[in-house]
């Protein structure tokens, strides 16, 4: 018999993607996913750490399965697992099931090829005395094997435009953030794996992969049985051969750090026509000093000079961004240098976050926190340059004609909605067998958040993929 599975995701696309994989793992256990919790047997929250609100949400989210559940058992109705995977799970462990006794099963980024096991020990905890509270199970080690040597093939549907995580966890520990903490250690999945995923996907349906990783620009796999030579290959190197792969058309990478920007990555950005327009990029804050104090261990100008080397590789190349506003120590003149480097650069698009101090990364500790008021001050100034960047880049656009990748349908009939190399969501009126496309569109308008625009050309290579089946809730 199949079991409603219902899984939400928060936080970056590397949840979104390990949803996806919890999907496959337990797939063969009989469990199918559904849109609702209302009728599910096994609820996941995939929670994300990266800020307070972010982590808060999850209690709240944890209350509503409660009652839901609570309501289920007053009317005879089947039992309902709760679980929570993810980066608040990993950071919280043994708290989370103290602080919400009905979990039964909390378990983090590295373990969740362990879930038919772990779901068994649920079942059994439960045999031997109910749904008593704090009973939950608790899997949140880092284990040696990696969960990629465990998990089934990757057959989710993700529709059109996949992720594929290449790399994992983080050694740089910039002094605001848990990912560290929360990820593990930097670890790059071996070049055959990776290549025999993305063949996969294009087999599927995909026709964009979206590399990922916390540094994917630090990706160094362990090349191929069949290469010449024993090194570790660059991100670059790999984009080269997924490139080779039939029915791939569009490339992307996220999320990279200035530092890792090579030689041959940036050159791959010039002679990679797949490889896709657009990078995100954060910088964090324009502020040499801060950028100390947060040990991003680059300058400004290093910045300035890596979005150089790109716009000389590949002009016309649209950048996005994060920024932090309210790091602690942050002076009006610092604030004034973060302004001065997103004028300096100009960007497609941008993420910008109030600091907010996280449990167990030293800068939660320091004394020289910036008070609310500044920071909701500075973060409203910087969007509003931010924003008028982004509309002047989307502005720029109206009139010409570009490739768009028709990923889910829009909310008007018979309107689909698509990416533009440059990320930009495009909304077209084209029937519904579009979807899964790349259309020729001329874009016609611009809205505060979209383009609309019409075709201008029959698709150039017909196939058409339902999409995935996964409630999603991504930063910001
Ligand atoms: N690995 C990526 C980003 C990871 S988190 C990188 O190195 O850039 C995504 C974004 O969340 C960060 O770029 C940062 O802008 C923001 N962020 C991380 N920790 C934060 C904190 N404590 N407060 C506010 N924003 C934060
Ligand atoms: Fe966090 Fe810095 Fe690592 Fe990005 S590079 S995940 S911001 S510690
Ligand atoms: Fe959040 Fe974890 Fe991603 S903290 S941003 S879900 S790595």
């Amino acid at each position: 018999m199949t079991k409603a599975l219902y899984i939400k995701t928060y936080g970056c696309q590397m949840n979104v993607y390990d949803s996806a994989r919890m999907i496959d793992v337990l797939a063969p256990l009989g469990y199918a996913p559904v849109e609702d919790p209302d009728g599910a047997d096994l609820v996941i929250l995939n929670t994300c750490h990266i800020r307070e609100k972010a982590a808060e949400k999850v209690y709240s989210e944890l209350g509503r399965l409660r009652d839901l559940r609570g309501a289920r058992k007053r009317t005879g109705g089947p039992d309902m697992t709760i679980a929570v995977a993810g980066c608040v799970a990993q950071a919280e462990g043994k708290e989370m099931l103290r602080r919400a006794p009905h979990v039964d099963l909390v378990f983090g980024p590295q373990t969740y090829h362990r879930l038919p096991e772990l779901l068994a020990q649920v079942h059994r905890a439960r045999a031997g005395g109910g749904n008593a509270p704090g009973r939950g199970v608790l899997d949140t080690e880092f284990p040696v094997e990696s969960k990629f040597d465990h998990l089934p093939e990757a057959v989710a549907s993700q529709g059109p435009s996949a992720f594929l995580s290449i790399q994992e966890g983080c050694d740089k520990f910039c002094t605001f953030c848990v990912v560290p903490y929360t990820r593990g250690a930097e670890f790059s999945r071996p070049v055959g794996e990776v290549i025999a995923e993305a063949e996969r996907l294009a087999a599927a349906g995909a026709r964009e992969i979206t590399l990922l990783g916390q540094n994917v620009n630090a990706y160094h796999g362990a090349p191929p049985p069949n290469s010449a030579g024993a090194r570790p290959w660059g991100l670059g190197r790999l984009i080269r051969r997924l490139a080779e792969i039939e029915g791939l058309d569009r490339l992307r990478y996220t999320t990279s750090h200035p530092r890792d920007m090579d030689d041959e990555l940036i050159a791959v950005h010039g002679q990679v026509e797949k490889l896709m327009p657009y990078l995100h990029l954060p910088v964090q804050s324009g502020s040499d000093r801060i950028l100390e104090a947060m040990n991003r261990r680059h300058s400004a100008d290093d910045y300035r000079r890596a979005v150089e080397r790109l716009r000389r590789a590949r002009p016309g190349i649209a950048l996005s961004s994060d920024f932090i506003v309210g790091f602690p120590g942050e002076t009006d003149s610092d604030f004034a240098e973060t302004l001065r480097l997103i004028t300096d650069i100009g960007f497609a698009q941008a993420y910008s976050f109030k600091y907010s101090a996280r449990p167990g990364t030293p800068a939660g500790t320091l004394s020289a926190q910036v008070p609310e008021a500044v920071k909701v001050e500075r973060l409203a100034s910087l969007q509003s340059l931010l924003d008028a960047q982004q509309e002047g880049f989307n502005q720029g656009s109206v009139g010409q004609g570009m490739p768009v990748l028709l990923e889910r349908p829009g909310r008007k009939t018979g309107q689909l909605v698509g990416r533009s190399p440059y990320m930009q969501a495009v909304h077209v009126a084209a029937p519904a067998n579009y979807l899964g496309q790349i259309v020729n569109v001329r874009i016609a308008a611009t809205g505060p958040k979209s383009l609309s625009g019409r075709l201008i050309e029959d698709p150039v290579v017909g196939r058409s993929e339902a999409s995935g089946t996964m409630a999603v809730e991504v930063h910001p």
